[in-house]
Formats: structure tokens, sequence, C-alpha cells
């Protein structure tokens, strides 16, 4: 019986996935997507490494809008897990305020990066509550929960279970002082934490001890033969389905999804003093972010998540948590009747530079760190160019980087405006020819609409990036060719330059429109500039006779003064998940004190805290930064003949109406550093966990500007 159940819902599943792909070979027709992105834990800082998948997603969510579907992009912040609530312990706050406040850091972060999410939600949400309650209440109702008894480490201290990550100690296999409790760093052997000699709780040193306590699982092995067909549906990437192979020959377990009391999460219906385990959630957050978007916007949340729903929902991951997304969160959800996701589409890591990101190379970037010296746009060309389908890693590379974003954007794509424009708008007061000078190259360039629109749809932006890139050069060539600056010196060339330039700004139009979902703000400018608003469609038309704006330079070239400032910034920005509650400006202006037990910086000699100039500063004047979220630009007077500019990251404490006329303490000698928004020449002192409880220390008043502080 239960076979043939089994064979039915094959059937059925498979029967779905071709319906699907039919239709999405109906290119014509409009399709319902919603697209999500992991989840962000709550507790650390957004970093490059992060961006790289909201950066893919994003890309592909403004293509499909571009074509004129209806595209939904939701996310949220993971709020829920030991860590989590450990954090907000060690910081003094509640979980609820730390979260709060890492949300708006995240929001601003992927707002300033241009990452378009329609909402934007936390796991700690009602929404979520009464999902993760649905669910679990179905999966049980239909069968797929049980308990049971487990052993566990314990620290008998604070009075709670230990997470693996949470007990250290000896390695079994080879002796290694201070490793996790679930694999050694040294020899690589994986084990349980009970295997690990001289064991201790890294929450608060004490010895662990071993407790029993009653947990629930969910019947993973039993959605075996539907999670099968899911991978062989042929639509999966491959590595992927290789994964799920050998996961497969491995064979299912059933999966723990309760924590015991203390925990930060939501309380398990009718079972108190049990947590569901943050994973269990997690994933429903994607489906909570929707539901509360829908119901903000009139939009039918059924119609894309139930079982029979035609719409498309598509989950874009890392590949280190593909077992989830694969496996348990698709068998959840067939085991609550609710539909299955589209497809999920893993991405690489990054390394910068060739290696792993490191604080001390100074390459494990804070988005906010980036954001503070180089513009967003930069990094979104950079991705796309070495993004595939595949879950290849991609090296950031800063010497490319720099090389790569100046020759093609602003060497090629921006360039071909800058030769046009000028005599456009002298010469013909801003109006462009009434004819299209070569209509064959014209529609060479539009042509290439279907092959680009199908690299993006295919997640192969490197391919689409190569073919604009391709069409940039020849409309350099055209251009270098006509040389409408020597037809300029001739007499009786008027119209040929016009219809010249006109030409060359027809097909900047065209490489524009290509390349708007990946630098938006860019094609924003452009549309400024040319009058106009592109889409998809827009190839299709042409602009003859259209009155175009002045020209105003749309790029900057990347200055390696400001890679290399953001490099040193990073060397003394906070590392990694974990080690701020708040949304640390980590620009070394003013990075957050370390949070409390954070392990101090190595030992300094006398020597070299001499060589540290603190002065007594006044502030004579303090000022917003215009497209910085948490900078404020400070005129110091240290007694000097001119003030410093220094900037600050301490906007989440104070207003710039607060700080004029105080004292503070700064750094005088730390040498200038060149960001985004101008030279900082030095450091202000700043104590507190971050946000709005950031003190930029205020010695009495009588001070004078230019005192040492000893
Ligand atoms: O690995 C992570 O960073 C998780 N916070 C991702 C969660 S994705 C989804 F399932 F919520
Ligand atoms: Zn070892």
């Amino acid at each position: 019986m239960k076979n043939q159940r089994n064979s039915v819902t094959i059937a059925r599943l498979t029967a779905f996935i071709c319906i699907q792909e039919r239709e999405r070979s109906m290119a014509a027709s409009q399709r319902k997507i919603l697209v999500t992105n992991a989840l962000p834990y709550a507790n650390g800082p957004i970093h490059i490494g992060h961006m790289l998948g909201y950066i893919q997603a994003d890309i592909w969510v403004r293509f499909q809008r571009m074509m004129g579907h209806e595209c939904h992009f939701v996310c949220a912040d993971d709020a829920h897990g030991t860590p989590i609530m450990l954090k907000a312990r060690e910081l003094g706050v509640s979980p609820e305020d730390m979260i709060a406040e890492m949300n708006k850091a995240h929001q601003s972060d992927f707002s300033d990066f241009g990452v378009s999410f329609d909402h934007y939600h936390s796991t700690h949400s009602e929404e979520n509550r009464e999902l993760a309650s649905l669910i679990y209440t179905r999966l049980r109702t239909n069968g797929h929960i049980t308990t049971r008894v487990i052993e566990q480490l314990y620290d008998p201290e604070r009075e709670m279970f230990l997470p693996d990550r949470f007990v250290k100690g000896d390695c079994p296999e080879c002796g290694a002082t201070d490793q996790y409790g679930d694999n050694c760093d040294v020899c690589g052997a994986t084990y349980s934490p009970t295997d690990l000699k001289n064991p201790r709780s890294a929450v608060s040193g004490a010895v662990p001890e071993l407790r029993e306590s009653e947990h629930y699982f969910f019947d993973l092995p039993a959605f075996g033969d539907m999670l099968k067909a899911w991978t062989r549906s042929g639509s999966l990437q491959s590595e992927m389905a290789n994964k799920l192979n050998e996961w497969f020959e491995q064979g299912l377990q059933q999966w723990d999804i309760s924590r015991d009391a203390p925990y930060f999460g939501f309380e398990i219906p009718d079972a108190p003093g049990k947590y569901f385990y943050v994973w269990l959630d997690a994933p429903i957050g994607y489906m909570s972010s929707f539901k509360a978007y829908a119901s903000q916007n009139n939009i039918d949340f059924d119609a894309y998540w139930r079982e029979d729903s035609e719409a498309e929902v598509y989950h874009f991951i890392g590949k280190d948590i593909i077992y989830f997304h694969s496996l348990f969160w698709p068998a959840m959800l067939k085991g609550a009747q609710f539909r299955q996701p589209t497809n999920v589409w893993a991405h690489g890591f990054i390394t910068v530079n060739g290696t792993k990101m490191s604080k001390s190379k100074g390459t494990f970037i804070m988005a906010r760190t980036y954001l503070d010296h180089l513009n967003p746009e930069y990094l979104r060309y950079y991705f796309a160019a070495k993004l595939s389908s595949r879950i290849d890693d991609l090296d950031l590379n800063l010497e490319d980087f720099t090389q790569r974003v100046n020759s093609d954007l602003v060497g090629k794509v921006v360039n071909i405006a800058s030769r046009c424009a000028g005599f456009i708008t002298k010469k013909f007061n801003g109006e462009l020819a009434n004819d299209i000078a070569e209509p064959e190259l014209l529609a060479e360039f539009q042509a290439v609409a279907a092959v680009i629109a199908e690299s993006y749809e295919q997640r192969e932006f490197g391919k689409a990036m190569r073919e604009i890139m391709r069409l940039a050069d020849r409309a350099n060539e055209y251009i270098a060719i006509k040389e409408p600056w020597q037809l300029a010196k001739q007499e009786g060339k008027e119209a040929e330059v016009q219809s010249v330039c006109s030409m060359g700004l027809h097909l900047f139009r065209i490489l524009m429109v290509y390349l708007k979902p990946v630098v938006p703000k860019l094609a924003q400018d452009a549309e400024a500039f040319l009058n106009d608003t592109l889409s998809w469609d827009s190839v299709q038309s042409t602009l003859t006779g259209h009155r175009i704006e002045k020209f105003k330079a749309l790029l900057q070239r990347v200055d390696s003064e400001h890679v290399a400032a953001m490099i040193e910034d990073s060397k003394q920005a906070q590392p990694t998940q974990g080690t701020s509650a708040s949304s640390p400006s980590t620009s070394g202006a003013n990075a957050p004190a370390k949070a409390l037990g954070e392990p101090l910086a190595p030992e300094i000699g006398f020597d070299d805290f001499a060589k540290v100039d603190l002065r007594v500063a006044l502030i004579v004047n303090a000022e917003h930064v215009e497209g910085a979220d948490k900078l404020i630009k400070l005129t110091l007077d240290i007694g000097e003949a001119k003030p410093r500019q220094v900037f600050a990251g301490i906007k989440s404490a104070y207003t710039p109406e607060d700080l004029v006329g105080q004292h503070t303490v700064m750094v005088a000698n730390l040498k200038p550093r060149k960001m985004r928004f101008g030279l900082s020449e030095g450091m202000v002192l700043a104590a507190g966990p971050g946000g709005k409880e950031l003190y930029i220390l205020n010695p009495h008043t009588g001070a004078t500007p230019g005192m040492q502080v000893k």
C-alpha cells in the first residue's frame, strides 16, 4: 500500500515538473515567480562572501522583472538558536533588541548594494510562529514526528545542553588541543562531542556531563522516494544531484528538530520547555516573509504555496546548506501538504586574492567597509562577469577587479556615451539624428537580445557579460573608424557628426538595457541622460529625433588607493559572524568596542603604545555623509593651523547636532586614509557594544584642543 502511494507521488511529482518545464518554455506568458535568498544569521554583519548570493539572486530577479514577469523577492533574518541567545547574554541585551538592531543593519547593507527585496522579515515573527506551528502540527498529524530520549552533553554551571560547537577539548584522533565538539581543525577527523578528551563547555569552561532528554524527530527517510524522484527530474544542478545521490547511498536519517530550554526560538506546541531547532523554522521564514508581504500587498499567498500551485519558487543558497534545502525542506513541505520548490540553486564560496578571506590580510571585508570605500556596482559587475550556473568558488582578485571594471564598464561602455554625447549637446542642442546611420549594426545589437536573455535565465551571467562586452567592442570600433572628432573639424560634415554620434548613443542605449539587471544605478543614470526608460523591449525601438540631457560622468574609474584603504580598514574591522551585536561600522574609524569576553588583541609593548599620539579634539563641525549609513563627517580642531577631517562610524549613536562644540579624543598620527567620501585624517576613540550604545569620549570641556592625552 505504501509503495503504491509512493509511486503515485513520484508520478505526480514528475508530471508536475514536466508541466512546469513546458510552461517555462512558453516565454510569452507572464510567469508568477517567488525568489528567496538564504537568510543571514542575526548575530553578525554581512560580509562580501554573503553578498555573492544576494547579488546573484538580485540580478536574476531584476532580469525577470524586466521581462515583465511577476517576480517577488523576499528574505529575512535568521534570528533563532543558541549562538544568538548566548551572544545577546554576553552583550547584556535582550535577544529581541539585538536581532532588531541587526535586522536594520542587514537591510541597509542590502539596500546599499542595490538588492531589491520586496520584503525583509525576521524568523522571530508572528507569521513565522504560526506557519512553523501549522507545518509541525500537520507533520505530526500525518505521522511524521516521533520522540526518543537521547543523551547529550550538559553544562551544569549554565544549566543548558551544549550544541556540538559549544564543547571544546582534545581531538580523540590526533590529540590536538582546543578543538570543537564536531571536528578537528588539525587532522580533519569528525566525531561526536562525547568522544573529545578533556571536554570543556565553551560557554562557562565547566566540565560537561552527560544527561538524558526527550527529543522530537522528523521522519526524513519516509520521503526518500519523493526526494529521489526530484533529484532525477533533470532540472537540478549536476553537482547538487550528485551530492544528493551520495546522501541517498549513505541512507537518510531521522532528523532531530527539538532543543531544550533555555533556547531562543519558538516553543513546540504542546511540548513545554521544548523548542523548534533553528533549522526547522529558518526555511519556513521564506514563507512567512512572503506571507507578511502578500498580506500587505493584496497578493494571494496560497497561489504560491498550495500543493498544486503553478507559480515558480526558487531558493538561492550557498553550497554549505544544500542538505537542509534539498532534503529536509522539500520533505517538510511535502509532509505538510505544501508545494515543493521548483528549484534550489547553490553557489560557491568566494576567495579573495586566491585564498580564504582573512582578517589579518584585510581580505575579510564587511559589506559596510566595502561601501565606505567603493561603489557597489563595481562588485555587482565583477561578480556577474565571473558567475556561472555551476557551484564553483569565485575568486575576487582585487587587481583583476580594478582592471576589469575600469576596462569594461568605464573604458568600454561608458566611454561610448562620453565620446558621443558632447557633440550632440554642443552642436545639436541635445537632439539625436532623424536617421539610423548603420541599420545593420543596430540589427546586430538587437539580434543578440534573445541570447543574452537566455544566459540571464540560465544564470550564466558571465556568458551574458562576455557577449555584452563583445558588442561594446564593436561599438567602440565603429566610433574609432568614423572619428566624429575629425569630422567635426571638417566643413559640411555636421549632419554626419550628428548621425555617427546618434548611432553611437543608440548602441550605448542597447548595452545599458542588457546591463540593467547588473548595474541598476548606472542604468538609472543612463536613463536620466538619455531621457528614456529602459525596458527589455527598448532594444527594438529607436530614439531618432529624440532630445537627450546633458552628459554627466556616469561612472568613476576604480581607484586602487580606495581598494588599498578598504583592505587597511578590514584589518581593523570586527572579524566574522557573532562578534558584535551592533551593526558595526567596521570601517576603522570607530569600529565598535570588542564584545565582552572576546579575546584580547596580541600584547604590545610600551614602545608600540607610545607611538599612538592621542589628542583632545574640539568638534567644530559635524555633518551627515550623503550615501553613507553609518558615517558622520567630523571637523576636528587639535590646535593645528588647519582642522582635521575624520569620518566616524557613529551615526547610530549621535546626530551631528549632538556633537558640535563637544570634545573627544582622537588618534592624531594615524596615516590618512582615502575613503569613498573623502580623506579621513585620523580616528576618534569610541567605547561600547555599538548601536546606540557607542560613546565617544568627552573629556572635561576645559581641555585645550591639541592637549596630549596620557
Ligand atoms: O547558513 C546560514 O547562514 C543560515 N542562516 C541560512 C538559513 S537559510 C533558510 F533556510 F532560512
Ligand atoms: Zn585531530
